[in-house]
């Protein structure tokens, strides 16, 4: 059961992510962070969500619910027939991150080169066009190179505003990076770094480094740490619902937002819980051996004092 309060602690909730996020409220969030796994939309189905509230004065751009929606997911079915199932998975949390988002939030949805395309599609429709902020490349240099094509290695995160009007973002607090070539700054400027751009050089999260907790899919602390400092303010609350091993639970701590993570695998729950338990509250699921469990202290409880 999710226990949100504004007020409360943060979470670590087990479960699947639309179920908890239809219990939390409109606007709740500055920041929400997404990092959704590859394609794994195939073993899932979700029920589809057919309404979603419009911003005033966004009337013209293609409404979601319309004809000409229907019509753009065809074309995208026609070009990928192993899409549609993703997208079916994906748009109707992608629906639930625009609700959850305040009028100042900011979505930054992490994906491979593969599937960037259909989404920046996607969320131009839920979002609005004039609500696309940023691309940004990811790139790192770490594994093989293949002989056969340009080796990949760099991962895009889109990034959307709730309100292109209002929208939150203060470049004086991110992490800035060193100069290339300090000496052609002042020592100053070379001591200040500069502002990030659009493209993030970033190390993986190395395999024999601190910051690994063994789950297979974690991104480094690093990048979302910039995404939180530019997007939210201290004590604002941020969310990630494909949460892993909890990457911006840890960056929401050591910036001091409060936080919501949520995952359905138990093992991430595990890591999250050692990673971030002295300051988050560990929901877990309900599996069947901790019904039984609590059947059993129910029926204790409930025993007449012999
Ligand atoms: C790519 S990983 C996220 C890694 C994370 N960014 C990190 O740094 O550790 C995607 C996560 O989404 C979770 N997931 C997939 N489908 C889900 C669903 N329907 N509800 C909740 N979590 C889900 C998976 O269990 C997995 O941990």
């Amino acid at each position: 059961m999710t226990t949100f309060a504004v007020d409360g602690p943060s979470l670590v909730l087990e479960g699947e992510n639309l179920e908890h996020l239809r219990r939390l409220p409109d606007g709740a969030f500055a920041m929400i962070y997404l990092d959704p796994p590859f394609n794994t939309g195939r073993a899932q189905r979700a029920v589809r969500t057919t309404t979603v509230r419009r911003q005033e004065g966004t009337g013209g751009r293609v409404g979601f619910a319309g004809r000409s929606y229907d019509t753009f997911r065809e074309l995208l079915a026609q070009y990928d027939d192993s899409f549609p199932d993703y997208w079916e998975f994906l748009e109707p949390r992608l629906l639930e991150a625009w609700r959850l988002l305040d009028e100042t939030g900011t979505l930054y949805l992490h994906l491979d080169y593969r599937e960037v395309h259909y989404a920046k599609v996607m969320c131009d429709v839920i979002f609005g066009r004039d609500s696309f902020l940023n691309e940004i490349i990811w790139a790192y240099d770490y594994g093989a190179r293949t002989r056969k094509r340009w080796p990949t290695k760099h991962e895009t995160i889109l990034v959307y505003v709730k309100d292109p009007s209002k929208y939150h973002f203060d470049s004086e607090e991110v992490d800035r990076e060193p100069y290339m070539a300090p000496g052609l700054v002042t020592p100053e400027k070379a001591a200040r770094g500069k502002l990030p751009t659009d493209v993030w050089w970033h190390t993986i999260v190395s395999p024999t480094g601190r910051e690994k907790t063994g789950y297979p899919t974690q991104k480094p602390v690093g990048l979302v740490r910039r995404m939180v400092q530019a997007s939210s303010r201290p004590g604002d609350w941020v969310l990630d619902f494909f949460a892993g091993s909890g990457t911006l639970g840890a960056a929401a701590v050591e910036t001091d937002r409060r936080f919501v993570c949520i995952d359905s695998s138990a093992e991430a729950v595990d890591v999250m819980a050692s990673r971030l338990e002295e300051h988050a509250e560990v929901h877990r699921a309900l599996r069947e051996d901790t019904v039984a469990d609590a059947v059993l202290v129910g029926d204790e409880r409930e025993a007449p004092a012999s």
